[in-house]
């Protein structure tokens, strides 16, 4: 599929108000996305878990304005405005303004809330852009009704990639596939897809426990730490390797192995670090309590014979994945021996979910 099918047949019925409220959840990625060339194209595949709890709930409110010569909006966050969001946004509308050819001639007002607080560390653009993409597609709808359900989803993908990356794996579907993939006919560059293949009990309502060991800005974007793969010494490998995981992924995923899906899982998670450490210039996300936390999760997976592993984001915070079947003991261990590590003893609780929603 190319892109020019996203660019919309010309409508002139244009409504002269509204506004539609979607619900959209954040993910976890297993193979991780981490490179990518312009237009928001991923250096390599990647997969994730939906999530359930961590979300964004996003209201658009939009009104016809006499003049189309620039975009017009304001984005509140718990009802406040929140000016510092809009060069973010600015930049999405720029990259999708040929998709959504309406977007000069309405004022938006964004309304956003997340269920995670802000300042937590966890990114919120997976879930802010693909909630966003989905109101912008619900006035689409509006004016051409023949806009069919699986072309709607896939577009949001799509708009959301442009805003950013990972966001365009949280529309529907448990576990998202983005980007190219030999083995994965359905698979594409420009918008996730829902796993198309088998999908073993072990893997159902999965759990992922978030550790919030350090719950400051960032200190590197990630749109820094992806451009940072240009001339990565590494690259070439790295992005090789994503494609090798996700192949064995397929196989982990059919059989419920859980002992290869850890090792899988875990590499993936430091193998992104290790492209941060190796990138010129280089920087450290981890924190010492990330490793205290790695270390006590390898222990209690030996002692125990558990099947309890850990995942990372591009940055200090733990997601602690473990099967239902394991839930209460793992749990029990988080709460006694990791949770002393989290940033003033927070952590989030969220499982495996199934997209995004229209309130
Ligand atoms: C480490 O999607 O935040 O979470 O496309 O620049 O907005 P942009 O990047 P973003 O990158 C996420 C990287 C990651 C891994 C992943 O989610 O696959």
């Amino acid at each position: 599929m190319l892109e020019q099918q996203f660019i919309p047949k010309a409508c002139n019925n244009l409504l002269e108000s509204g506004s539609f409220t979607w619900s959209s959840p954040s993910n976890i990625a297993l193979v991780k996305y981490w490179g990518k060339r312009e237009h928001q194209i991923p250096e390599n595949p990647s997969v994730s878990f939906t999530l359930d709890a961590c979300k964004t709930t996003t209201t658009l409110s939009f009104s016809k304005k006499s003049n189309q010569d620039e975009f017009s909006f304001d984005v509140f966050l718990d009802g406040k405005q929140q000016d510092d969001f809009k060069p973010k946004i600015e930049t999405f509308f720029k990259r999708i303004e040929s998709y959504l050819p309406f977007l000069k001639d309405y004022y938006f007002k964004i309304e956003t809330a997340n269920t995670f607080p802000h300042s937590s560390g966890i990114a919120s653009s997976a879930s802010g852009m693909s909630a966003l993409a989905l109101c912008l597609m619900s006035i689409e709808k509006e004016l051409d009704s023949d806009i069919p359900e699986e072309f709607f989803i896939q577009k949001a993908s799509f708009l959301a990639r442009l805003g950013s990356g990972s966001a365009c794996r949280s529309l529907k579907g448990d576990l998202v596939v983005w980007g190219k993939h030999e083995e994965i006919d359905e698979s594409s560059d420009l918008f996730g897809v829902k796993y198309p293949f088998e999908v073993h009990e072990n893997f159902k309502n999965f759990h992922d426990t978030i550790l919030l060991v350090d719950k400051g800005e960032k200190q590197v974007s990630s749109t820094v730490g992806h451009n940072l793969m240009y001339n990565h010494p590494f690259a070439k490998e790295r992005f090789k390797q994503a494609h090798k995981n996700l192949s064995e992924l397929i196989n982990v995923f059919k059989v419920g192995d859980l002992k290869t899906f850890i090792n899988i899982v875990e590499s993936e998670a430091l193998t992104l670090h290790a492209m941060m450490m190796t990138s010129m210039p280089y920087f450290i996300l981890m924190k010492p309590n990330t490793l205290e936390i790695i270390n006590k999760i390898w222990a209690f997976r030996k002692e125990t014979g558990t099947h309890v592993c850990f995942t990372l984001d591009a940055g200090a915070n733990v997601h602690v994945l473990y099967p239902e079947n394991e839930a209460e003991q793992v749990y029990e261990f988080i709460k006694n021996e990791l949770v002393a590590y989290c940033q003033n003893g927070h952590y989030i609780c969220d499982r495996i979910g199934f997209g995004a929603k229209q309130l």
